[in-house]
């Protein structure tokens, strides 16, 4: 998409070699008319599949999450990551191990919110190694629930979370592909993000 491909070369900053800040207009600083049109793109692609539920994880995914849910007119859910799991009733539970935080964290949704008629949509910020991805997958099919996609803003191409979770069946449709980034100088992949 070419909107945020501009965003990413004009506002965001490579760090360490393989890190993208991305902090001035997507999870950080929030540019809310660019981040609108990356939910109606989003619907533009996933509109058509009968959508009940947005899932997505804390922190950075939820105001995107909800933006986009304005298109689709349906509810998010998000994924609370927790070292207890201390929450009223019956939860859904998932560990997920981070790369790039090298630590474990539990992540917990409660029963209640997903139900085995409910069609879901994954939506998060990022996709790298797709740890936080699986987590939310885990979670979704706990529940019975039908997943119709995940809908990614930037897609480090380079890195193995998006085969991961392709192969697994699930269309994963990302707005932006990084193939490389090298000495600052970022690459778009125009195949994957089709
Ligand atoms: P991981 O296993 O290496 O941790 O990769 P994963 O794809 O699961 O992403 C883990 C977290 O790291 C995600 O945040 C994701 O947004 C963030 N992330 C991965 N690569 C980059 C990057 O190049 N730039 C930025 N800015 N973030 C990146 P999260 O778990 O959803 O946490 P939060 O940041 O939303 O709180
Ligand atoms: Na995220
Ligand atoms: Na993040």
């Amino acid at each position: 998409m070419q909107l945020l491909e501009n965003a990413i070369l004009e506002r965001g900053r490579v760090k360490d070699g393989d890190v993208l800040k991305v902090d001035a207009f997507l999870n950080h600083q929030m540019d809310v008319s660019l981040i609108n049109e990356l939910g109606k793109e989003f619907f533009r692609r996933f509109g058509d599949r009968g959508v009940t539920k947005i899932l997505t994880i804390e922190a950075s995914g939820i105001g995107i999450a909800c933006i986009t849910a304005q298109h689709f007119g349906v509810p998010v859910v998000f994924a609370k990551k927790t070292q207890s799991r201390n929450i009223d009733g019956e939860v859904l539970t998932s560990q997920v191990t981070s790369f790039t935080h090298q630590r474990n964290y539990d992540i917990i949704v409660s029963a209640r919110f997903l139900s085995p008629d409910d069609r879901v949509l994954l939506i998060d910020d990022f996709l790298a190694k797709g740890s936080a991805m699986l987590g939310l997958i885990s979670l979704v099919r706990q529940s019975g629930a039908t997943i119709v996609g995940a809908g990614i803003c930037i897609e480090k191409g380079f890195d193995v979370g998006g085969k991961a979770i392709r192969d697994l069946g699930i269309d994963v449709q990302s707005l932006a592909v990084i193939k490389e980034m090298r000495d600052g100088h970022i690459v778009f992949d125009h195949d994957t993000a089709a």
